[in-house]
């Protein structure tokens, strides 16, 4: 309530977040996790909690009044459509070079994301994070966090026959004709719940083209996951529609944190301060970024060094889609949750998810995100005259990332003697460059924090999240941003609680 003094106040329930939550808690800390988005546990008029991706409502955007989907034209069309300003799930954060998407409720970014659990390359990690020991992070950390978080395989048989993998089995024989690796990645959905949803004994779910507004059967979020996990200790109190607006030392010691409550309309219906002995800055690469730039650039912790704000990056995602032969159909039915991807990071500087395009109808199409080596980074600033913080990156800086995808898939087309589908992104638009799912930096580890995330200039804030990975993690990010977590916490309880 008002005017309370908490131990550990966390800003996000994300990975970070949740993680932080957990084994603070399970080393005695009371802790009380602030988190801007819904609690996501009550259903909707028609039964379900989520809406489903091929027809968003009132709950699939954050505070928009028109749906900005992804991919944003289909055969020429555009899908997208007015919705009610509500506090949905998706975040589709507009910058002026980038949208940046981001998942908005007591689980962050694991409500809305593809479930793709990958640890990258351990050939790659030391340039992922160069002041990190990888002997701690791939002995103990990663297996902890792949086992917190519930990361299992896809059964490899049933996914040879299944009508659901025909997109991504087009996608291994592309791959493969061309010469590149083509690899399982792990995921966090419960295969048994999906083989069930075949079967007909469960409700539809990843079968049923659920994926980016929410997912009502089988994925294993951080609200099935952690979270549970963290309140099962007593210890764990989590506020939702809370956002953290200012955070200043208090005068009898710790930190002064404000706070407004908001309505389902994203409406300030209250304000509420506390103080807190220890803050985790766990508000996401974005969130965290401009909370503490803005804190740093308008006084309330002016210690805050200046790589705060710097180092942000995409992790070079880029979209693309490839127009099949007849012969090659991707299916009318597929599963909205991918299982493998094309490895030419060593060779072209690309990782290129098989993804789906679960339309319902036959398409011939092939899409992937991929994942480059781009090395364009952008800065965070505060802007006095707008009171916002703003982000430099400009769409032009996708180019080397194009450029490394289009080493996979220039050869692939090719070989196959196909075409880059020119309508998914605009009107005769191959690539999809304006967005990332992937926003990493802003808070770059043992730049603007020490080695273990210690915000640099002040004894007792920490950052917890992707803020603190220097813009690229070679392939999906949740899995390292929650190992690196589950690394960092162990030491601030070691050395700090
Ligand atoms: P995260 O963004 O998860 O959490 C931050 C939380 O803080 C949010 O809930 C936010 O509402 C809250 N917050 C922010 N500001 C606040 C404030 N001022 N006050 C209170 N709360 C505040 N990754 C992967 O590895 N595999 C995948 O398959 C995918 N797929 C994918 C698809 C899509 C559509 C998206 C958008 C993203 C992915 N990702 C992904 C990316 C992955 O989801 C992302 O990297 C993590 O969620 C980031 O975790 P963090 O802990 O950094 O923050």
């Amino acid at each position: 309530g008002d005017g309370a003094r908490v131990q550990a106040l966390i800003v996000g329930s994300g990975y970070g977040g949740s993680v932080t939550a957990l084994r603070l808690a399970q080393a005695g800390v009371n802790v009380h996790v602030i988190e801007q988005g819904m609690s996501w546990d009550t259903p909707g008029s028609d039964g379900k909690i989520f809406a489903n991706t091929t027809s968003p409502d009132y709950r699939s955007y954050w505070l928009r009044t028109r749906t900005k989907a992804p991919l944003s034209n289909f055969l020429g069309f555009p899908i997208d459509k007015d919705v009610p300003k509500y506090t949905g799930i998706l975040d589709a954060e507009e910058f002026s070079g980038i949208t940046v998407y981001q998942g908005r409720g007591v689980g962050g970014g694991s409500l809305v994301n593809g479930g793709m659990a990958v640890t990258p390359k351990r050939e790659n990690f030391g340039a992922i994070l160069p002041s990190v020991n990888p002997d701690e992070m791939y002995n103990t950390y990663y297996p902890r966090a792949n086992a917190g978080l519930g990361v299992t395989n896809v059964d490899q048989r049933w996914w040879e026959s299944t009508q659901y993998y025909q997109f991504a089995r087009v996608g291994r024989k592309h791959a493969q004709r061309s010469g590149f690796p083509f690899v399982f990645v792990p995921n966090v959905y419960d295969w048994d719940y999906m083989k069930a949803e075949e079967a007909g004994t469960v409700p539809k779910s990843a079968l049923a083209a659920e994926i980016l507004y929410g997912n009502n059967g089988g994925k294993k979020s951080l609200a099935k996951t952690y979270l549970p996990a963290a309140l099962a200790t007593g210890r764990v109190t989590i506020s939702p529609q809370h956002r953290v607006t200012n955070v200043a030392p208090a005068s009898g010691g710790g930190y002064t944190v404000s706070m407004e409550t908001i309505d389902t309309s994203g409406n300030v219906t209250g304000v509420k301060t506390v103080v807190a002995d220890k803050v985790f800055f766990a508000a996401g690469s974005v969130g965290t970024s401009k909370l503490l730039v803005k804190f740093r650039d308008t006084g309330s912790l002016p210690n805050l060094n200046g790589e705060v704000g710097t180092g942000w990056g995409d992790n070079g995602n880029v979209m693309c889609g490839r127009a099949n032969h007849m012969w090659d159909p991707t299916g009318a039915k597929q599963s909205s949750i991918p299982t493998a991807g094309i490895d030419n990071w060593a060779a072209g500087g690309a990782f290129a998810e098989v993804a789906p395009l679960p339309t319902g109808i036959e398409t011939y199409a092939s899409f992937y995100l991929s994942i480059t080596k781009n090395p364009n980074r952008a800065q965070f600033s505060y802007n006095a005259a707008t009171g916002k913080v703003d982000l430099n990156w400009q769409t032009a800086w996708k180019q080397p990332a194009i450029d490394m995808a289009k080493s996979i898939f220039d050869r692939i087309n090719s070989t196959e003697g196909t075409i880059y589908r020119t309508d998914l992104f605009g009107t005769y638009k191959i690539w999809g460059d304006h967005l990332t799912y992937h926003p990493l930096g802003g808070a770059i580890l043992n730049k603007a924090t020490d080695n273990y995330g210690r915000l640099k200039g002040y004894n007792g804030l920490y950052v917890m999240d992707g803020s603190l990975i220097p813009g690229n993690t070679s392939v999906n990010p949740f899995v390292t941003i929650t190992a690196l977590a589950e690394r960092n916490i162990d030491n601030i309880i070691t050395y700090d609680v």
